[in-house]
């Protein structure tokens, strides 16, 4: 039997103010983007904003429906649109921020488990990391590397192989 461990390394910022200038943009602006989500339901407004190769920025929000798994996190929502839009366009970086109107919102947010995976298939097409910049209206920020590394012993198409 052999032990393995799995660990990776990201950046704590004590505030946006403190992230380099482009990245303090990028999460900016998610925190405007959450005031597009359509959150009545769980009243929890979530933005997500991607700088791509080419300078352009392109953002998403949550889109909630009353049938409840209907709804997309805006992760997917962003993802999906720059498909659509710069089909292979490679993305660099995607700031995520939320706006919890029943609650505080002064700390990071990680992407939920199916947009891990999502995120892993686009980072895995473009075969180039994908950065995350993570954090609320305020208060602290974390920045990783590469957004597979939130999903260890990960499911791709090389399994279906
Ligand atoms: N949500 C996102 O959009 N992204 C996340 O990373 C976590 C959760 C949304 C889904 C749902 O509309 C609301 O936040 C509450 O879960």
């Amino acid at each position: 039997m052999k032990k393995k461990t799995v660990q990776f390394e990201y950046e704590v910022y004590p505030s946006v103010k403190r992230l380099e200038n482009g990245d303090a943009v990028l999460l900016e602006r998610a925190r405007v983007v959450t005031a597009t989500a359509y959150a009545p339901y769980s009243n929890f407004q979530v933005g997500a904003v991607a700088l791509l190769a080419n300078g352009e920025i392109v953002q998403g929000s949550n889109q909630e429906n009353a049938s409840y798994p209907v709804g997309l996190c805006a992760e997917r929502v962003l993802l999906s649109a720059i498909s659509s839009i710069h089909s292979n366009m490679q993305i660099k970086t995607i700031a995520i921020s939320y706006h919890n109107l029943n609650g505080k919102s002064n700390r990071p947010i990680s992407p939920c488990g199916i947009c891990r995976q999502t995120l892993l298939e686009y980072e895995m097409r473009q075969k180039h990391p994908i950065r995350l910049v993570m954090g609320g209206m305020d208060g602290k920020v974390f920045v990783i590397p590469n957004a597979g590394m939130l999903l260890p012993l990960s499911f791709t198409g090389d399994d279906l192989k």
